[in-house]
């Protein structure tokens, strides 16, 4: 699987997290490698093995400086390429600078993300053009925050759509904590008809899964959400709300990184959106200053308040209900135990998310590239939500008819 993910263009850092021509260093642990991240004197990024090829010294600590990263062991200095630009410790007129090269990962910086690909050099994939980047950044906040799990019962989450009208409930109403459309009709449809009915197809980009609930006598309320090769997903919100993409790279086989994305595609983000997102109210968790972490985590149970969970809300947890997904999904294990599950009907994302991921990585073995990593376009999905006549079946343009029949 890790074959597979290496063939796409990965999400590494904020780009905010390296500022500025020769800010300082910062590490990166992804698909379980060590590295470090800088920005040259000339603005581009390099992304290095952290270990220094001349005795393994950690780079992190490493001086930035005139396009290079100089390891602080022995003075040894690196471009973003990888190339060993100085080695003041070996007489002048030594070629062995020549022949030492370190770990480089290419980079590029998209929708306030900066990207890497780790896969072999001739398969240089496309850049999943995804629909937020198309946005300024004003119509967008990007986030950052540590799972401790594997990357896969993070996505699970957010594919799962049954358990909406019960982890993020209230207790006897039909309303969401914590939600950014907590005052939408649309959302209620969720809370009310706790059986929705999934439907799943296969796309270009990965899978169409939609979400089928009883809204009146002669409607159905639909979500139309899209899973994208090879961690992300979007998550649909009712008309004129901000949209949801979540990107969830593996850190390791037991961690996550998860990039939060809520966009506008029509207008800049307002100064309470903004500041409901930074600072926990909305779907991004309150973090500990200064890093990524969230305070609300494994360790203090995730806050659950008993009382709370009696009186007023489904679990007990508050705040955001990104931590209400972030309790579940970490405390199944590091990684779950397929083998001791139980899957039903509302199961049928992940069963097809499922198949589809390890149908590509066996495909992979028999030399057969994935579709999706050479084709940025086939990513330009969006998904909906709505109300739909009952006779209209489940189909991929039903999406169409969902957004022409918006005010
Ligand atoms: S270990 Fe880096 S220069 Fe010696
Ligand atoms: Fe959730």
């Amino acid at each position: 699987m890790g074959e597979l993910m290496r063939r796409f263009w990965v999400p590494v850092l904020l780009q905010e997290e390296l500022p500025a021509p020769d800010s300082p260093p910062v590490r990166v642990r992804i698909l379980g490698e060590d590295l470090v991240a800088f920005r040259d004197s000339s603005g581009r990024v390099g992304l290095l093995d952290s270990h220094c090829p001349h005795r393994l010294a950690d780079l992190f600590f490493g001086r930035n400086e005139e396009c290079g990263l100089r390891c602080v062991y022995h003075g040894w200095k690196f471009d973003v390429e990888g190339n060993c630009v100085d080695m003041p410790n070996e007489p002048a007129e030594s070629s062995f600078k020549q022949k030492i090269r370190t770990t480089a990962y290419p980079t590029e910086e998209r929708g306030g993300i900066i990207w890497a690909y780790l896969g072999p050099k001739d398969l240089l994939p496309a850049m999943p053009d995804l629909d937020y980047m198309q946005a300024p950044a004003s119509h967008r906040f990007v986030g950052k925050v540590l799972l401790e799990c594997n990357y896969f019962q993070s996505i699970e989450g957010d594919i799962d759509n049954s358990h909406v009208g019960f982890l993020h409930s209230l207790v006897g109403t039909t309303t969401v904590p914590g939600s950014p459309v907590t005052s939408s009709t649309q959302l209620q449809y969720q809370m009310r008809d706790k059986t929705p009915r999934g439907f799943v197809k296969e796309t270009p980009y990965g899978i169409l899964h939609a979400w089928r609930r009883n809204a009146d006598l002669s409607h159905y309320h639909w979500r139309y959400n899209h899973w994208l090769m090879p961690f992300y997903s979007h998550v649909a919100g009712p008309p004129g709300s901000t949209l949801g993409i979540f990107l969830r790279p593996p850190r390791d086989d037991e961690t996550t990184w998860a990039f939060v994305i809520r966009w506008h595609p029509e207008r800049p983000l307002t100064d309470r959106e903004r500041t409901a997102l930074a600072t926990g109210e909305s779907v991004m968790p309150s973090l500990k200053s200064g890093t990524h972490f969230s305070k609300a985590n494994r360790g203090n149970d995730f806050l659950i308040d008993r009382a709370l969970q009696r009186s007023y809300s489904f679990t007990g947890i508050s705040g955001s209900i990104y931590v209400q997904d972030m309790a579940i999904t970490e405390t199944m294990t590091p990684i779950v135990d397929r083998s001791r599950e139980h899957l039903g009907t509302s199961d049928v994302a992940v069963i097809a998310v499922r198949r589809m991921l390890r149908r590509l990585a066996r495909e992979l073995q028999d030399g057969i590239e994935p579709h999706a990593a050479h084709h940025g376009e086939v990513y330009r999905v969006r998904c909906v939500e709505g109300l739909l006549p009952r006779d209209v079946p489940f189909s991929e343009d039903a999406p169409r008819q969902l957004l022409a029949a918006r005010p």
